[in-house]
């Protein structure tokens, strides 16, 4: 694998310890002070529940939208993505652009999956014109948000994703007022 100098690769499940807090120190309970803002959690028991999850979702998107996809190697950012693009009515199947870094799905608005897995900070993200691409009026869903952290705006709805065992998953969304 050829790596850039100075990447720092992210950390495999259980690696994570004191490096994203937030993404190790979820609690079991709604944050007291943000539960008005909408934190829900939801159960999955397979990859079809967590698309179905991404498609109700894509229903409380507008242009402008920021999903900010937290959770480890694994833990379904991708899986929930494809389905938002699917309630968003893109039929094209979303591909992991782990190493374009940004694809862009034509739509209305257009959609940007983007994956900051290979970017060390947020400076790397405005390098390649990330912070304003999602600043557009375009949709983003953001896989390894947790390196991009201070580009995201404040109203992104934040979808954290923890691998509970093999086809289960605790699926919490932030930011997002009226899903249940
Ligand atoms: N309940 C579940 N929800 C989502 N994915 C699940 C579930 N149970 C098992 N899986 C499996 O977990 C994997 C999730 O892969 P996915 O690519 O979505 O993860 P990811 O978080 O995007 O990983 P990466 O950090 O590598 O991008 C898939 O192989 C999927 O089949
Ligand atoms: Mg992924």
């Amino acid at each position: 694998m050829i790596v850039c100098e100075g990447y720092i690769p992210p950390p495999l499940c259980g690696e994570t310890k004191g490096m994203y807090p937030e993404t190790n120190t979820l609690p079991k309970q709604p944050y007291p002070d943000r539960s008005a803002a909408g934190l829900v959690e939801f159960h999955s028991d397979s990859p079809e529940e967590t698309f179905a999850l991404g498609m109700r979702i894509a229903g409380f998107l507008k242009p402008g939208s920021v999903v900010a996809l937290r959770g480890c190697l694994g833990s379904g950012k991708t899986c929930i993505a494809k389905g938002i693009a699917k309630g968003l009515g893109i039929n094209e199947t979303l591909t992991s652009p782990t190493y374009t870094i940004i694809s862009e799905y034509q739509n209305d608005p257009a959609l940007y999956h983007i994956d900051a897995y290979r970017l060390n900070n947020d400076e790397d993200f405005d390098n390649i014109g990330g912070r304003e691409l999602i600043s557009g009026g375009g949709i983003s869903l953001i896989e390894w948000s947790e390196r991009i952290q201070k580009s995201l705006p404040e109203d992104a709805i934040t979808v954290s994703l923890e691998i509970e065992g093999p086809v289960s998953r605790m699926i919490r969304v932030d930011n997002i007022r009226g899903l249940k």
